[in-house]
């Protein structure tokens, strides 16, 4: 059946892997993408599809009611999958307001719209990080979708206020929201400020890899892939008003992970500086993918070894992609988070 998706945020890393992912395997849908293009969005990423006959891209912000409004009263979008948001703990550390304003205030429009034009779904992409994180010594703990919100950063804090507001919306208004909370992922097109792209394009250039604190703070990594299959089964077969925990059991310190990327591109682990500590730094992020798992079938299909292997593949062929990003407003950036770190 034909149906049209508004994807928000899909000029960014999972947004962009969500919609390559749903155009291939649905040549039938329609794919909107509605991105602000904030310094983590980057229409380049969008190249092979832009000219895609089912895939049409608008530059707005998802606070701008007005822009949102006209947008689902050109579309009458089925489905609403809302990846945008500012994503960066560093970042929501130096500055909260952006991210108040974009995650909460932008995902309540957003749902206002879908209220109006009586959305048949609304699919809030959210984090592993409500929950806070797990000590260290207790690898027998796991978040599931019962773990009280617990939130660290400004970026968690504002993501669990959004999470809270959709499931309200969902019980006050009966619209149909599903809300996703997955663990940390990485593959192409990550933006190289975040911890693997970072180190990847770091190694190649040969400059010091940045490990915070001793390096021992452990994430539960899932290739992008496998993000997008479970959102296309929660937004097809799942059901309104629940919460989905996505994670692929494979969790890993991060020291660890920064020598495996030094292995594989056969750079010395000399390069690995260990800097200033993050402020408030979650130690553990484990997920337990129980419900997804037994109600929805999924299962994560790519290996850590072998998900890696095609990152850095894709780091390696796409040079031009991340050199550019490097180069530009981002070079501000890195100078003054790490230049006296
Ligand atoms: P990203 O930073 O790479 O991309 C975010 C995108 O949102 C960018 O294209 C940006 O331009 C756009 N955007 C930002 N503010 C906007 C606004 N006001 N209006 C419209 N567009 C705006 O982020 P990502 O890593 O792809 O994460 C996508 C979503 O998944 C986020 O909601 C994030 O919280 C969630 N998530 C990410 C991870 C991860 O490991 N990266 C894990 C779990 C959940
Ligand atoms: P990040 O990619 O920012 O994701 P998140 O904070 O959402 O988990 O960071 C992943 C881990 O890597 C986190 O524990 C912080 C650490 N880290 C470093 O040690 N050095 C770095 O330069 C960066 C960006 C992150």
């Amino acid at each position: 059946m034909k149906k049209t998706i508004i994807v928000t945020g899909g000029a960014g890393f999972i947004g962009s892997n969500f919609i390559f992912y749903m155009l291939k395997k649905y040549p039938n849908y329609r794919v909107a993408c509605l991105d602000k293009l904030t310094y983590a969005g980057n229409l380049s990423t969008l190249a092979s599809v832009i000219n895609n006959e089912n895939f049409r891209f608008v530059k707005e912000d998802i606070c701008n009611r007005e822009a949102v409004f006209s947008l689902f009263e050109a579309e009458k979008p089925d489905i609403v999958v809302n990846f945008a948001a500012e994503s960066h703990v560093d970042r929501s550390i130096e500055n909260p307001s952006v991210f108040l304003q974009t995650n909460i205030i932008g995902t309540a429009t957003l749902m206002d719209a879908c209220r109006k034009y009586g959305i048949k779904r609304f699919h809030q992409v959210s984090t592993d990080e409500v929950y806070g994180d797990l000590p260290l010594d207790r690898p027998d703990l796991f978040f599931t979708e019962q773990t009280p919100i617990h939130t660290s950063s400004p970026y968690s804090s504002s993501k669990a206020s959004a999470d809270l507001l959709a499931l309200a919306y969902y019980r006050t208004y009966g619209l149909a929201v599903s809300v996703s909370r997955c663990s940390n992922n990485y593959g192409p097109y990550h933006f190289p400020e975040k911890l693997i792209p970072l180190m990847i394009a770091n190694a190649l250039n040969d400059k010091p890899l940045p490990v915070y604190g001793k390096g021992e703070n452990v994430r539960d990594w899932l290739y992008v892939e496998d993000h997008c299959k479970a959102i296309d089964l929660i937004i097809h077969k799942g059901k309104a008003g629940e919460v989905y925990n996505i994670g692929g059991h494979n969790e890993m310190r991060n020291i660890d992970i920064v020598k495996i990327i030094c292995r594989e591109l056969g750079k010395p682990e000399s390069l690995i500086t260990y800097v200033a500590d993050r402020k408030g730094h979650d130690m553990r992020y484990a997920i337990d993918p129980t419900k997804i798992h037994s109600e929805l079938g999924w299962l994560p299909e790519t290996k850590f070894e072998d998900g890696i292997k095609k990152t850095i593949q894709w780091y390696l062929d796409n040079r031009e992609w991340w050199e550019t990003i490097i180069s530009g407003e981002y070079k501000d950036y890195y100078e003054k988070m790490y230049g006296n770190r």
